[in-house]
């Protein structure tokens, strides 16, 4: 069998494309991408203390931020302003916005652009509800003609390069993915990520591979980043040779195995097998990301911080009494002491995939 990774191919991957082990690096318009794996943004959780963190491990190419409301961002919201925080090192990276108005959006792009930023994401794909009550998000994929004038508006107002994000459609009914993406790149969009679940799935069932194929085969050049579940080097593979992408965007898997990257990096680019973290760079990756937190954030990093509590205590089998310690600390000293304990007592408890920690919608997506 002619998989790279030791796993059989079924018929229908055997005739896409296969992942060669020395690849050219991807552009995407005129930045050329460190590796083909991209972080997804996560709102909430992908901030540049965790991109920088993620990108000192090895293997990230481009990273997005998460999503800013184009009128947020231009009224100068001091939320905004955090979202887009970046640093000389979190590079490449694209900032994400929305709006379903036109003009509101044009400005933000040019905003970013006269700002120094070097690429601009437009997100079609949250199935919020605030997104979509304003025009903006997914709803846009349901009118073609609509959300190729309102990209064509950015793209033409600014130099640097304009990608878009989006869903396979907004129900299995209308699958706008693919003709979308075309009229996109005729406008010159530089690349198109695809999450391949519908607007109406949320995160229920699973991707649609054969969804993503069809829009990658609906574009001529441009590449087609494909995402959605993928957690290990396997899934990787296989979202690229089923579907053809040229890249693809790990989102929740990044959280669940922050080496991912790194592993793809051993196996895509050096054929080598993928290292697994020891427990002591896990409990370093920790720090890192608190002191990196306390860069841009002070004191506030201790409550920005337990959000994380649950992860990295189910991730590195912190016991439960020091895990309840993260989500309380009140000092950066008491962080030390608490990481202290963990380095002498962490896999006290079964170390645990922590995906579910990464709170999705539940129930009715219009709701979340
Ligand atoms: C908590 C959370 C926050 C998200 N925030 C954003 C966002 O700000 N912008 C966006 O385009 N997608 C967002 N997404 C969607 C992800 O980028 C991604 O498309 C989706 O999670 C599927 O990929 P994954 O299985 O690799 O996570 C979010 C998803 C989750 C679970």
């Amino acid at each position: 069998m002619n998989s790279v990774w030791g796993t059989p191919l079924t018929p229908a991957e055997q005739t896409s494309v296969p992942l060669a082990v020395t690849e050219p690096p991807l552009t995407i318009g005129s930045r050329t991408m460190p590796s083909r794996y991209f972080l997804a943004p996560l709102a909430g959780y992908t901030h540049l203390a965790f991109r920088t963190a993620l990108r000192e491990l090895g293997g990230l190419g481009l990273a997005t931020t998460d999503l800013v409301q184009a009128t947020m961002l231009l009224s100068g919201r001091r939320k905004s302003m955090e979202l887009i925080t970046t640093s000389p090192a979190d590079r490449p990276l694209s900032v994400q916005i929305f709006s379903g108005r036109p003009e509101e959006l044009v400005r933000a792009a040019k905003w970013l652009e006269d700002a120094g930023y070097e690429g601009i994401d437009l997100n079609m794909g949250c199935p919020m509800a605030k997104v979509n009550g304003q025009g903006g998000g997914a709803r846009l994929m349901c009118d073609t003609s609509g959300a190729t004038r309102l990209v064509a508006g950015v793209v033409n107002a600014v130099r640097i390069p304009v990608t878009v994000k989006m869903r396979l459609g907004w129900d299995a009914d209308n699958l706008t993915a693919p003709a979308l993406a075309r009229a996109f790149e005729q406008e010159g969009v530089s690349a198109v990520t695809v999450h391949g679940r519908t607007r109406q799935q949320g995160f229920h069932g699973g991707v649609d591979l054969d969804g993503i194929a069809a829009t990658v085969d609906a574009v001529e050049s441009i590449p087609i980043v494909g995402n959605g579940d993928v957690r290990t080097v396997e899934d990787a593979q296989r979202m690229r040779t089923v579907t053809g992408c040229a890249a693809v965007a790990i989102g929740r898997g990044a959280m669940l195995d922050p080496w991912l990257f790194r592993k793809l990096q051993d196996v895509v680019e050096r054929g080598q097998s993928p290292r697994e973290p020891t427990s002591d760079e896990q409990i370093d990756f920790l720090v890192r990301h608190f002191t990196l937190m306390t860069e841009q954030h002070g004191d506030y990093s201790c409550t920005l911080f337990r959000k994380f509590a649950g992860w990295y205590g189910a991730r590195l089998g912190v016991p439960e009494d020091l895990e309840d310690r993260l989500r309380r600390f009140t000092s950066a000293d008491e962080f030390h002491a608490i990481v202290e304990q963990i380095r002498e007592r962490h896999g006290e408890r079964e170390s645990t995939i922590a995906t579910a920690l990464v709170k999705v919608p539940n129930g009715p997506v219009e709701r979340w």
